[in-house]
């Protein structure tokens, strides 16, 4: 693959839920390409079908049309063409949500652990590599408390670990600085940049959260469903 090729390619993806007067046009005929090395910020009102759009670059949900490359393989062509999804998502893609999502029964390194584990790996190996990923983003401090004693700062970082466990070329976060002050929501921003750059991953992040503006690499507004220009 070319070097400047996309990471993820999307054209003329359209999605709608419900039918008749319920029916409900999240996206209307988008284009995006994201590259490798770029952080690219997607703003957009309430309801304007951003985490929608999220999802599906994750294989989260179908869109109603459209094609889809992610990482040089067509996934999505009117239908799903990539085989198995759940691996296509282990494989490829990092998620990172507005609030953590870590388990609660499990302390940071296992957290981390579980979805190398997922992934075949056995528990030693998966536990090593959740050891070297939490000093990386500097909680490993923290590594063997569970998720209920960290901070928010510290539970995000965690939860950014366990999205770049394996080494996904494409990272998804959905608001995830929204929880935090300016001092860490610039801290997270500036660690999932040296992701971008050091492991040549895509990164789009939802956010409302005009402090980091200016640590996007460039910013797409999304309206009533469209990009705009
Ligand atoms: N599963 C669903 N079923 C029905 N409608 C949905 C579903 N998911 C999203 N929608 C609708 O699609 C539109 C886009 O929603 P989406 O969640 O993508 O917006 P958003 O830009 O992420 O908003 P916010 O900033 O509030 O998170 C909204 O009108 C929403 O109500
Ligand atoms: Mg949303």
């Amino acid at each position: 693959m070319e070097a400047n090729s996309p990471l993820a390619d999307l054209r003329g993806i359209a999605k709608h839920f419900g039918e008749g007067e319920s029916r409900v046009d999240a996206l209307r005929g988008l284009d995006l390409a994201l590259y490798p090395g770029e952080v690219v910020g997607l703003l957009g009102p309430s309801g304007s079908g951003k985490s929608t759009l999220l999802n599906i670059i994750g294989c989260i949900i179908a869109p109603s049309t459209g094609h889809m490359t992610l990482d040089g393989k067509v996934v999505f062509d009117g239908g799903w063409t990539g085989g198995d999804l759940r691996k296509l998502r282990l494989d490829k893609i990092g998620f990172i949500f507005q609030f953590h999502n870590l388990l609660p029964f499990l302390n940071s390194r296992d957290n981390v652990a579980v979805v190398l584990e997922l992934a075949g790996q056995g528990r030693a190996a998966a536990r090593a590599r959740a050891d070297e990923l939490l000093s990386y983003l500097e909680v490993d401090n923290r590594a063997n408390a569970f998720p209920a004693h960290l901070s928010g700062g510290e539970a995000q970082r965690v939860a950014i670990a366990r999205a770049l466990a394996n080494h996904p070329r494409l990272i998804l976060a959905d608001e995830p600085t929204a929880a935090l002050d300016s001092q860490r929501a610039a801290i997270v921003l500036d660690l999932l940049r040296k992701v971008a750059r050091e492991q040549s991953a895509a990164v789009l992040v939802v956010t409302h959260d005009e402090k980091i503006f200016d640590r996007f690499d460039r910013i797409l507004r999304v309206r009533d469903g469209v990009l705009e220009g």
